[in-house]
């Protein structure tokens, strides 16, 4: 897929991604809020390897792009049950905080509920997805930014890298949600 506005753009990740990917996903600062705070620690071919597993599927992983530079990445996942579930980071710090978390996430979900191939085999309805529950900023966006919906927390979800426990917070906006608030 490849989507784009403004300055974004947001296409499938491809093989030359492989070094950047690995770079990111090891690094510990990038991947704390995904629970590993040191990093995947992953070799190159097995990000290879994961790259290729997405390969032609409705499922996609993406490269986010700011003005032609990659900054970040995310998934959506579509599992059947009208249900897609997606998840971002940018990894660029220095792109953080800067207005552009919001913009990717509406450019993603119209897409993720308006393209053709995705809704002609799994109709969409609803987006589900979830943060840690210390992770303030992005429960500040999703609410304040993009009016999603929390429907759940759950305290000790699971354990992170170190053993942590972490706690999850759920948000979820539906189709019609999603559009009214453009309005
Ligand atoms: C979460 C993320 C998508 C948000 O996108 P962003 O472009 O950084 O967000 P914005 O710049 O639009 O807004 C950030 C807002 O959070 C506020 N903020 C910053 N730190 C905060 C904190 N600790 N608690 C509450 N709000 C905070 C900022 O003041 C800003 O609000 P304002 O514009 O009203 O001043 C992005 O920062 C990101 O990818 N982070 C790293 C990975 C991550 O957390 N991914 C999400 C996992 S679910």
């Amino acid at each position: 897929m490849e989507i784009s506005k403004g300055k974004l753009l947001i296409r499938s990740v491809t093989a030359s991604d492989a070094p950047l990917l690995n770079k990111w996903w090891n690094d510990g600062k990038v991947m704390e809020h995904a629970g590993f705070p040191l990093g995947l620690n992953q070799t190159l071919e097995k990000t290879e390897e994961e790259i290729d597993s997405w390969k032609g599927r409705l499922s996609q992983l993406c490269i986010i792009e700011i003005d032609g530079q990659p900054v970040g990445e995310l998934s959506y996942r579509i599992r059947g049950e009208g249900a897609a579930y997606p998840g971002w980071k940018i990894c660029e710090a220095s792109f953080q905080n800067q207005g552009y978390g919001p913009q990717i996430i509406r450019l993603l979900f119209e897409f993720i509920f308006t393209d053709e191939r995705i809704n002609s085999i799994e109709p969409i309805d609803r987006i589900v997805w979830d943060t840690m529950l210390d992770n303030k900023r992005a429960q500040y966006v999703y609410e304040e930014k993009i009016g999603a919906r929390k429907t759940d927390i759950k305290e000790k979800s699971w354990q992170d890298q170190l053993g942590n426990w972490r706690d999850l917070v759920y948000y979820e906006i539906s189709r019609e949600e999603f559009f009214s608030a453009g309005e």
